[in-house]
């Protein structure tokens, strides 16, 4: 029997995925999308691929699946969740394939938090229209180890992406988020990440990551002292007219993901007594520049 795959948010991430699970007979794959499209069309890094899977705009339209893989933003959750009612039955597997650590947490109301398998995505990719993709690199999913992880490895064995499980997932969620908290800096200027060759917004940077990694603590990551610095070198050795998703949005007036980039740490310390004045003021000034 075919597996059944719902992949509701067929953008850069959802659509890439979606296009290479659609090229295996074994995969029986279905597109939950706000905005219909006609097909996907992914400029890979190795090839282009194609794949026209049906594409439902109506949750009244769907049924119960073997996986639903969530890739919508994180502030489209609460719309996404509309989709879960139909989707999951007993046996589906909810894959999280959004930014930040609250993966399940966003989704345990509505289905069930053991069948929700959080993940680590790194595809850089970016849409130019409904369905269509430029997917830059083939890219890794890190997901927790265990029966889960398991059987998302096997979902996408037949893909060139690299999956990966890992003991310590908390630890693997906070590590980026420690990198993409950093970025909001230049959302903040509009300003790429060369920006980080300043020394001031380094050490802006830094502080941030500081946060970041004792509010990780205090929800069980394991974060080395030293990954302040490591994030400054991971902007300084990229290309400094790299422009992360945060900038590309609010350049193009898109919603952020600032609370789940940023807002979560400062939601977090709080909850645990701990000072985070610079994520908080960074936040403050993005959404003050934003909203009206
Ligand atoms: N792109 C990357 O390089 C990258 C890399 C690593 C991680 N991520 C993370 O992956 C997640 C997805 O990002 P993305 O870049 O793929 O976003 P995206 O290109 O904006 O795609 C999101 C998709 O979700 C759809 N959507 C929104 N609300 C919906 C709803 N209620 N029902 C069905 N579909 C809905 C959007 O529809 P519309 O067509 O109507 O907008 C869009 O197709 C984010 O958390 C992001 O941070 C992205």
């Amino acid at each position: 029997m075919r597996t059944r795959i719902a992949v509701i948010g067929p953008g850069a991430v959802g659509g890439a995925v979606a296009a290479w699970l659609d090229q295996s007979a074994d995969n029986e794959v279905i597109l939950c999308a706000r905005t219909t499209l006609d097909r996907l069309v992914v400029e890979t890094p190795s090839r282009r691929i194609e794949a026209h899977p049906p594409v439902l705009t109506e949750p009244a339209e769907a049924h119960t699946v073997d996986w639903v893989l969530v890739a919508t933003k994180t502030y489209d959750a609460a719309a996404t969740r509309r989709w879960l009612a139909p989707l999951v039955g007993p046996a589906t597997r909810v894959a999280v394939l959004q930014n930040g650590v609250e993966h399940v947490a966003r989704f345990a109301q509505f289905a069930s938090p053991e069948r929700i398998v959080p993940a680590v995505v790194d595809i850089p990719a970016e849409r130019s229209a409904p369905g269509r993709v430029r997917q830059r690199r083939m890219g890794t999913i890190v997901v927790p180890q265990g029966e889960n992880g398991r059987a998302f490895i096997d979902l996408l064995a037949d893909t060139p992406i690299t999956v990966s499980t890992t003991e310590d997932f908390t630890t693997a969620a906070w590590k980026k988020l420690a990198l993409n908290c950093a970025g909001a800096v230049s959302a903040l200027t509009l300003k790429p990440a060369g920006i980080s060759w300043r020394e001031d917004i380094a050490e802006i940077q830094r502080a941030m990551v500081r946060e970041c990694v004792a509010v990780g603590h205090a929800e069980g990551a394991k974060l080395d002292p030293d990954l302040p610095e490591e994030v400054i070198a991971h902007y300084r050795d990229g290309p400094k007219d790299s422009v992360n998703s945060l900038h590309a949005d609010r350049v193009a007036g898109r919603p952020l993901e600032l609370d789940a980039r940023n807002g979560v740490i400062v939601r977090l310390a709080a909850k645990h007594g701990i000072a985070a004045p610079i994520n908080a003021m960074v936040v403050a000034l993005i959404e003050a520049a934003t909203n009206d």
